[in-house]
């Protein structure tokens, strides 16, 4: 092949490359960070799935820090994006972004996490699973597991989040028909596997080994995976001796669930820009009022399925 033919056939390339990003929608996406397994397994969905549908994705991940997120949605404001997705860390602390996004004309949508705002008119809808599902589903399995007698130590996810919230509630609100079931010790592992890890270490100590306990529930999979080392360090069985109930259903619980040291995980799915995207590009093409709410389907997994 002669260098001209190179050339020429590398201009073509660079000329429908830009060709194709001419026609590209331009969206700003706003992820949480990187805290576990299942976010980095939803942030790679979305950047590979971008590509299906010709989005041109400007990621941004802002670490777990919610200011990172603000700076995130207000340069994506001054670039002019088509539109703008955002993952909020915590509920609190949005309207004024929102409103600066809605003021430039900019549709927002969230994904995965909610917000508590004045005027939902804000944001056009959120697209996610039902996180107090969840942990009703969790909740459920833990009743019929235990014949509805259960002292539980729960992790908590990271303070101020929608999942943290909704899960502890809808875990409660199932529970709470037991008389003999009830929340012993809980605290916050910030959805990491080694702040689950540490949490579970301070409840090993102050219940004498977990004397009495029947199950653990987690708001995620990788807080119970922390949870479950700290257990066998201390010589426990854990998902024999203690009842192992989590959320996520991410390829490490699976194997957990295989080898008997989990015992049930709700699954949040990971690949859901296909769900994510038509909604967002529908929207963009024509403009008009959605349901505040799409929810993406969750169920509860144990080693059986
Ligand atoms: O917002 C969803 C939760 O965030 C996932 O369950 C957890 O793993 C992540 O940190």
């Amino acid at each position: 092949m002669s260098l001209k033919t190179i050339l020429a056939g590398s201009v073509f390339a660079m000329a429908s490359f830009a060709a194709s990003m001419a026609g590209a929608t331009t969206i700003g996406f706003s992820q949480v960070g990187s805290e576990g397994d299942w976010r980095p397994a939803f942030s790679k969905n979305m950047q590979d799935t971008a590509k299906d549908y010709d989005v041109d994705l400007k990621f941004a991940d802002a670490q777990g820090k919610q200011e990172e997120q603000l700076r995130a949605v207000r340069a994506f404001i001054a670039q002019g994006v088509d539109a703008i997705i955002i993952a909020p860390v915590v509920v609190t602390g949005w309207d004024d972004v929102l409103q600066e996004a809605k003021d430039a004309d900019i549709p927002v949508f969230l994904v995965d996490r909610d917000v508590e705002v004045k005027d939902k008119s804000l944001y056009v809808t959120r697209i996610s699973a039902d996180f107090n599902l969840e942990g009703r589903l969790a909740g459920a399995w833990l009743a019929a597991a235990s014949k509805g007698t259960c002292k539980i130590v729960e992790l908590q996810g990271t303070t101020g989040s929608a999942p943290a919230i909704e899960r502890k509630k809808g875990f409660e609100a199932i529970i709470s028909q037991f008389p003999a079931m009830e929340i012993v010790a809980t605290q916050s592992g910030d959805f990491t596997t080694e702040g689950g890890k540490k949490v579970m270490e301070a409840f090993i100590k102050s219940t004498n080994n977990l004397d009495g306990i029947c199950a653990s529930f987690a708001h995620n999979d990788n807080m119970q995976l922390g949870a479950i080392q700290a257990m066998k360090e201390a010589g426990l069985k854990p998902g024999q001796d203690v009842l192992m109930v989590s959320v996520d259903y991410v390829p490490a619980i699976k194997d957990a669930l295989a080898k008997g040291e989990a015992n049930a995980s709700v699954e949040l799915r990971s690949a859901v820009g296909g769900f994510i995207y038509p909604v967002v590009l529908d929207y963009l093409k024509n403009p008009h009022e959605l349901d505040k709410w799409i929810v993406i389907p969750s169920d509860l997994h144990t080693a059986k399925d």
